[in-house]
C-alpha cells in the first residue's frame, strides 16, 4: 500500500505530521512518500502542482493531503495559485465523489451552532458530486444580452448540466454508502424549477431500483437547507450536485462544533482517493503548534476504510479519537472550561497512546 503524503501550506505540515504518526502506530505496512504541493511547491518548483507530485499522487493507492493557500499568493496569476493544486488533483485523478461526514461528538455538543438536543448523536454523510454541474458546464462567459427586456446590456451566464452516467455513478456511490449505514438516501434537487435537476431526480430514482433495501427520499434544496437546522438527525446520507453540495456541506459543518474536527474524502471510480481535512491552511495560526489535528487524523481513518481496505484500523482510529475527547483533551478551537487545553503534537500523541491501550 502506497500513500502519497502532501502536507502543503500553513498548518498543513503540522497536522499531517500527526496523522502520519497515528498511521505508523497502527503497525500496518505502508509505504509513505512525501511531496510538496500548493504554495510550498510553488516556492520549491515554480508550480503549485509539480509533475513529480502529480505522478506520485497518480501511482499511490491514496493521497493524504493537508491544506494549501496563503494570502501572500493572492497576487499571483490564477494558474500559479496554491488552490489550483487541489483543482488539478481532482481533475487528474477523476475524483467525482466528495464525502463529508458531519458527526457531532457527544463531548462537543456545546460547541455546535444548534441546541444540544438537536445535534447530540448527529451522524450524517453528505455526498457531493464534484466534477459536473454549473461549476464546469460550458458555455459560460459575458456578452451583450441577445434578448429580453435588457437586450443589448452586458450580461453573464453559466451552464448547468449533468449527463446520465455522471448522475448514475454518484447515485450508486450514495446507495452503497447508505447500505453500510442507516439505509436511507435523501437526494437533494431543485426539480420544481430546473430541468437538470428533474433529470437528476429521474436518474436517481431509476438507479434506486437496484437498491430495494435502501430507502430513497427526494427533497428540494431550499427545504433541505431548512431541515438541516431544524431536524438534522432525520438525515442519513444526502446526495446532491456540485453547487448544492458545496453549500449544504458547509452548513452541515457548523452543526458539529469545529471545522478542526471535520474530515473529508474525494473518491474516483476505482475507490482511490484524496483525503483531507475540510478546513484550509489557517495561516492565522500556522507555526504556533495549536491547530487541531483531529480532522486530518479522521481523514486518515477514512482513507483506511475507503481506499486501503482496512476498516478495522479505521474503527480503531475513530474510537481512539473519541477516547481522547472523553479524557477531556482539547485543542484551542474546541476548548471549554473544565477541559484540558493541549497543542497539536500533544493531541497526536494522545491519539497514539489511546491506540496502544485499546
Ligand atoms: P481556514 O479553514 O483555513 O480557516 C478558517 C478559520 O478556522 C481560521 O480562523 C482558522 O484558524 C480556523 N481553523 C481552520 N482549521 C483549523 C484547525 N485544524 N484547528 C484550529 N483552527 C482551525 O479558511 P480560510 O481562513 O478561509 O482560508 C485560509 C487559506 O486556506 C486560504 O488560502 C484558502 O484558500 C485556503 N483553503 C484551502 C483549502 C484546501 O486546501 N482544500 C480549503 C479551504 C481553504
Ligand atoms: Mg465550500
Amino acid at each position: 500500500m502506497k500513500i502519497a503524503v502532501l502536507p502543503g501550506d500553513g498548518i498543513g505540515p503540522e497536522i499531517v505530521a500527526e496523522a502520519v504518526k497515528v498511521l505508523h502506530a497502527l503497525d500496518l505496512r505502508f509505504e509513505m512518500e512525501e511531496a510538496p504541493v500548493g504554495g510550498a511547491a510553488y516556492e520549491a518548483a515554480g508550480h503549485p502542482l509539480p509533475e513529480a507530485t502529480l505522478e506520485l499522487a497518480k501511482e499511490a493507492d491514496a493521497v493524504l493531503f493537508g491544506a494549501v493557500g496563503d494570502w501572500k499568493y493572492d497576487t499571483l496569476e490564477r494558474r500559479l495559485r496554491p488552490e489550483q493544486a487541489i483543482l488539478g488533483l481532482r481533475k487528474e485523478l477523476g475524483l467525482f465523489a466528495n464525502f463529508r461526514p458531519a458527526i457531532c461528538y457527544a463531548e462537543l455538543t456545546h460547541a455546535s451552532s444548534l441546541k444540544p438536543e438537536l445535534v447530540a448523536g448527529l451522524d450524517i454523510l453528505i455526498i457531493r458530486e464534484l466534477t459536473g454541474d454549473i461549476y464546469f458546464g460550458q458555455p459560460r462567459g459575458r456578452r451583450e444580452s441577445p434578448d429580453g427586456a435588457f437586450r443589448g446590456a452586458q450580461e453573464a451566464f453559466d451552464t448547468m448540466r449533468y449527463s446520465k452516467p455522471e448522475i448514475e455513478r454518484i447515485a450508486h456511490v450514495a446507495f452503497q454508502a447508505a447500505r453500510k449505514r442507516g439505509k436511507k438516501v435523501t437526494s437533494v434537487d431543485k426539480a420544481n424549477v430546473l430541468e437538470t435537476f428533474q433529470f437528476w431526480k429521474d436518474v436517481v430514482t431509476e438507479v434506486h431500483a437496484q437498491y430495494p433495501d435502501v430507502e430513497l427520499e427526494h427533497m428540494y434544496v431550499d427545504n433541505a437547507a431548512m431541515q438541516l437546522v431544524k431536524a438534522p438527525k432525520k438525515f442519513d446520507v444526502i446526495v446532491t450536485g456540485n453547487m448544492f453540495g458545496d453549500i449544504l456541506s458547509d452548513e452541515a459543518a457548523m452543526l458539529t462544533g469545529s471545522i478542526g474536527m471535520l474530515p473529508s474524502a474525494s473518491l474516483n471510480a476505482d475507490n482511490r482517493g484524496l483525503y483531507e481535512p475540510s478546513h484550509g491552511s489557517a495561516p492565522d495560526i500556522a507555526g504556533q503548534g495549536v491547530a487541531n489535528p483531529l480532522a486530518t487524523i479522521l481523514s486518515a481513518a477514512m482513507m483506511l476504510r475507503f481506499s486501503l481496505n482496512q476498516a478495522e484500523a479505521a474503527d480503531r482510529i475513530e474510537s481512539a479519537v473519541k477516547s481522547v475527547l472523553a479524557q477531556g483533551l482539547r485543542t484551542a478551537d474546541i476548548y471549554s472550561e473544565g477541559t484540558r487545553k493541549v497543542g497539536t503534537r500533544d493531541m497526536g500523541d494522545a491519539v497514539v497512546a489511546a491506540l496502544r491501550t485499546q
